[in-house]
């Protein structure tokens, strides 16, 4: 008899942005003539930059063409955009993080998802709540998460790290012993930033208990601040304790077009049951020939544009674009009697609904048919908070201003 993941059936409910579409297309569907305007799910509006899309086309060209044609890639991606990473995004930075430790891949979310697999299933692992959900289902699919508890709220087997007002959604480190920490900074979905020395206490803690930190900075490229890191390896001592995300979704606009990366240091390392300390960086990299057939030539020709100076310029601009909207959103919503955060080194404002956050999210969809993410969705500590996302066009976000400015 064929038997099922019984880890499955223990997932709360859909995905949380599935179910919130689900809601949209209910209402959609009731209410033909509404115009909607999306700020729920962080996915881009706006063009790719000019210097990307001439990549694209160039790199296409060359496809049709025997004499330049290319098949499969290497699955950890071509020199040309490792290098690029490597240099541009750390190396400039002060960030010792060499080529061959950049793993290029079709996103973010998957590789933050699938990075899990290297670890024993009686790891200890601590999230953050709120929380981006990737982080905690693919490891109830794994079986490590333990039974969901629907007196606290929670899963049984997993730490939770409480972010709340007091401080700042910055969680305190874990009070007993974990082996696997996830952190995302600037933090989906409250927009809250970590300075260097923040971080350095928490790469301090997975150095002295040998545990390991998944730092997701899928949104660095929204980091305004000069004082702020963005990468963990701009801490001393992370490269043998930390493993980072990044993608090009947010950063450049490639979320239809798929193009992500992600560092594992040569000295990062997890350990046997014995002991024995093994480098993860060969463990992932078999993972990925295994898994992956890397990202078409044409989209990492289109990535390695970003680097370009005009690239720099158009990704610049298209931030700071973004960064505007965020500004905005905040300005009004702080108006309107709401405490906010994030919303200045982040696409994101976590704005205090002072209500049941899926009444909020009602009330936004029905009143006013704007759609935002329910701060629930996230995690317990998200109860009472709605996400609200800068991606979309500033006419689009003044009018879904004006509109919840009239029903609040
Ligand atoms: C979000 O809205 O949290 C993100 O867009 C989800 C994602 O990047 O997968």
């Amino acid at each position: 008899m064929i038997r099922i993941n019984e880890n499955y059936r223990k997932l709360q409910s859909s995905y949380l942005f599935s179910d919130i579409a689900k809601r949209v297309a209910a209402f959609q569907q009731a209410n033909p003539d509404k115009k909607i305007i999306r700020l729920g799910i962080g996915d881009v509006t706006r063009a790719l930059p000019k210097a990307c899309i001439k990549a694209l086309h160039a790199a296409t060209d060359e496809m049709a063409r025997d004499s330049s044609f290319r098949g499969y890639g290497p699955e950890q991606g071509y020199d040309f955009l490792r290098e690029a990473i490597a240099q541009h995004d750390f190396q400039a930075r002060g960030a010792n993080v060499q080529a061959d430790e950049v793993f290029v891949s079709d996103g973010a979310k998957c590789d933050t998802g699938n990075i899990q697999e290297l670890f024993s299933l009686d790891c200890k692992v601590a999230v953050p709540d709120p929380v981006y959900p990737v982080y905690v289902d693919t490891n109830v699919m794994a079986g490590r998460a333990g039974d969901w508890n629907k007196a606290t709220g929670r899963y049984d087997g997993l730490v939770y790290l409480d972010g709340n007002q007091a401080n700042g959604f910055i969680p305190a480190l874990p009070t007993q012993p974990v082996d696997l920490i996830y952190l995302c900074f600037p933090n989906n979905p409250t927009g809250s930033t970590a300075t260097k020395a923040q971080l350095q206490q928490w790469v301090d803690y997975a150095r002295a208990n040998q545990a390991l930190i998944l730092f997701d900075a899928a949104y660095e490229a929204f980091i305004t601040d000069p004082a702020l890191p963005h990468s963990i390896y701009e801490v001393e001592g992370a490269r043998e304790v930390a493993i980072e995300f990044r993608s090009f979704s947010k950063t450049a606009g490639f979320t239809g077009t798929r193009c992500a990366y992600t560092i594992v240091p040569k000295e990062c390392v997890a350990y046997t049951a014995s002991g024995e300390a093994v480098p993860l960086h060969a463990l992932w990299n078999r993972r990925h020939t295994t898994k992956f057939n890397g990202v078409s030539y044409p989209i990492q020709r289109a990535a390695a544009a970003v680097f370009s100076p005009a690239g720099q310029a158009q990704v610049k601009e298209l931030i700071g674009y973004y960064l505007n909207n965020a500004k905005y959103i905040r300005e009004k919503m702080t108006a309107l009697g709401y405490a906010c955060i994030g919303g200045e080194n982040s696409p994101y404002i976590w704005i205090d609904g002072k209500t049941d956050s899926w009444a909020f999210f009602d009330k936004l969809l029905n009143a006013a048919a704007v759609v935002c993410t329910p701060g629930a969705g996230f995690g317990k500590c998200g109860e009472g908070y709605i996400r609200i996302s800068a991606f979309n066009s500033f006419e689009n976000v003044q009018e879904a201003m004006t509109r919840i400015g009239a029903i609040l």
